[in-house]
């Protein structure tokens, strides 16, 4: 053991590491299920050695999650996966949540001004969930084990009940005042109003009947029947708005990813209607141009060119982007270019940072409550998904009797048009909510590869942040010869055009490097815990798969495939 500790620390000291602590990843060949919940990483690996594919074993997180890690796993989210089969093309999953037929864009404006409260945190806030069928969507299409097979680890947790970790017990303990209001919400996850304690056992019996029937149906288990009635029931009795007739029309859509390269690696990527992808691949093509490696991990100069790309991409991001099918003509070639990034690049000093354009844009909230998942089994099929609530325990309502949370996610559209302010909101065309749209989000599940072989497999939660970690731990690999569990360890800093700063995470970077930023004109703010990625690396050299899961939160693992039984 300390002789491969010693051979680790020689291997990166030649390699001329300077980031974070030495860390070794998890190690498998028959394939790793990382996820932000171990019990959850474990079902997904069972599912690989019982001979299910990468996408059988992201069903069976997904809908485990839905149970262990309920502030952002779900069944009444959405979200986003990229696959890429160790043979044939890859493929994108959007299974985002859709704006129900009665909505509009001036929805969030009631009286003609602006209520943040009715946008983020109501019940028409509620988007139609997408989960269940995108998930079916990727089953049907490139899953080997039974459906069944897939939700019973998740209806067994909800019906037999988990051992709650420290972690979750905290984390519904901070909830319990936002879901007071909500009687299925305190049921579901109190006991009468007293928190659970670590080591106590959650139960979530209508949620175990819920998964029943999805079990049992498949997407109609949701979508229509006793689930869809339920739905429907709670927005009817509350004001919300979305009918059976919205639910009953839910579709996942499969989307052809977005590519690019990054310094001879084949970037596959989650197109619209998240700016992940496309923004990511933007900021990676301009910082092609530098010499990060030369520049040194978490130096000053790779820090300012590395924010400089960001900032760049992310005002595009703003102008350009939202849901493809209701904004046809997104310029998505032109910013995925090199010639583009080559422009936007001349735009770039060394010695100082450009003040952020005058033109008024900035972004909806977005929370930081989302949950990332990368999975690779033996045979090197690669799946990466990321899907949220919005905001943690979405909009802390369960539906009475059906045991699930509902999301928030109408937030991610604009606030109304015309309606862009100096203090924050945007009114701007691309992203304004209408009937059937999706919101505009920042999810990046990625995957790349390398002379047509798997490569890496990454993405993370954490609102707008979430494209910078991503885009870190690529850079993290590649430049600067990190592995995969150093490359989640390493710190993480975050500029998204507006505000016109560099967010950096606290004990991250040396006194003397912030001066050096500020020297070149930039505006630093410390902040906390940045994203929670989860990555997996191919080494084709050992013919070995590595893990890394983020130790910035409790709880995650990234799991070694067991042998088979
Ligand atoms: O779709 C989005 O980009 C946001 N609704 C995601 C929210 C989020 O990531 C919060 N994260 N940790």
């Amino acid at each position: 053991m300390k002789r491969r500790v010693l051979a680790i620390a020689v291997a990166c000291a030649t390699l001329g590491v300077a980031v974070g602590a030495i860390s070794v990843p998890t190690r498998s060949r028959a394939g790793i299920v990382a996820s932000q919940n171990e019990i959850a990483s474990k079902v997904g690996a069972d599912v690989i050695r019982d001979g299910g594919t990468a996408v059988d074993a992201m069903v069976a997180v997904g809908f485990a999650l839905a149970v262990t890690h309920p502030t952002a796993g779900n069944i009444g989210g959405g979200g986003f996966l990229v696959y890429r089969p160790a043979s044939g093309q890859p493929v994108a999953y959007d299974f985002r949540e859709t704006a129900p037929a009665k909505a509009s864009p001036t929805m969030w404006m009631p009286g003609g001004k602006y209520d943040p409260q009715v946008h983020h945190n109501s019940y028409l806030a509620v988007g139609v969930p997408g989960t269940v069928a995108g998930l079916h969507l990727a089953w049907k299409e490139q899953g080997k084990l039974p459906w069944r097979r897939l939700v019973e680890p998740a209806i067994a947790l909800a019906r037999d009940g988990f051992v709650v970790s420290d972690g979750l017990s905290r984390s519904l303990r901070n909830v319990q005042r936002q879901m007071a209001k909500y009687p299925a919400s305190v049921a579901q996850f109190t006991k009468n109003g007293v928190p659970y304690e670590p080591g106590e056992i959650l139960k979530q019996p209508d949620l175990a009947k819920t998964l029943e029937r999805i079990a049992a149906s498949g997407p109609a288990g949701f979508y229509e029947g006793e689930t869809a009635a339920l739905i429907e029931k709670e927005m009817l009795a509350n004001g919300g708005i979305i009918s059976r007739e919205d639910l009953k029309n839910y579709k996942a859509v499969k989307r052809t990813p977005v590519k690019g390269t990054y310094r001879g690696y084949e970037i596959i990527a989650m197109p619209p209607p998240t700016s992940g992808g496309v923004t990511m691949i933007e900021a990676l093509n301009i910082l092609e141009g530098y010499d990060l490696k030369k520049m040194g991990a978490n130096s000053a100069d790779a820090v300012h060119v590395m924010a400089e790309s960001m900032k760049r991409a992310y005002a595009d991001r703003a102008k350009y982007l939202g849901d493809p099918d209701f904004n046809p003509k997104m310029p998505v070639d032109m910013l995925l270019s090199k010639a583009h990034a080559d422009e936007l690049r001349k735009t770039i000093s060394l010695k100082h940072t450009a003040p952020a354009s005058p033109e008024k844009f900035d972004w909806p909230h977005e929370s930081d409550e989302t949950t990332h998942i990368s999975i690779v089994d033996g045979n090197l099929n690669a799946a990466s998904m990321t899907y949220t609530l919005e905001q943690g325990y979405g909009v802390k309502i369960v539906v009475p009797g059906a045991g699930f949370l509902l999301n928030n996610e109408m937030g991610d559209f604009n606030a109304g048009p015309g309606i862009t302010t100096a203090q924050g909101l945007i009114g701007t065309e691309p992203n304004l909510t209408a009937p059937g749209k999706r919101m505009l989000s920042s999810m990046a599940p990625t995957i790349l590869a390398k002379d047509g072989q798997l490569f890496m497999v990454t993405g993370s939660p954490g609102g707008r942040t979430i494209i910078n970690t991503t885009l870190e731990t690529i850079v993290g690999v590649l430049d600067f010869g990190l592995n995969a569990q150093e490359a989640v360890d390493a710190p993480r800093f975050h500029h998204q055009w507006l505000p016109d700063e560099i967010n950096y995470e606290r004990h991250g970077f040396s006194p003397d490097t912030l001066r050096a930023l500020a020297q070149r004109g930039h505006a630093l703010k410390e902040g906390g815990a940045q994203g929670v990625a989860q990555v997996i690396i191919y080494n084709a050299e050992d013919k070995v798969l590595e893990g890394g899961t983020d130790r910035r939160v409790p709880d995650g693992a990234a799991i070694a495939v067991p042998a088979r039984k």
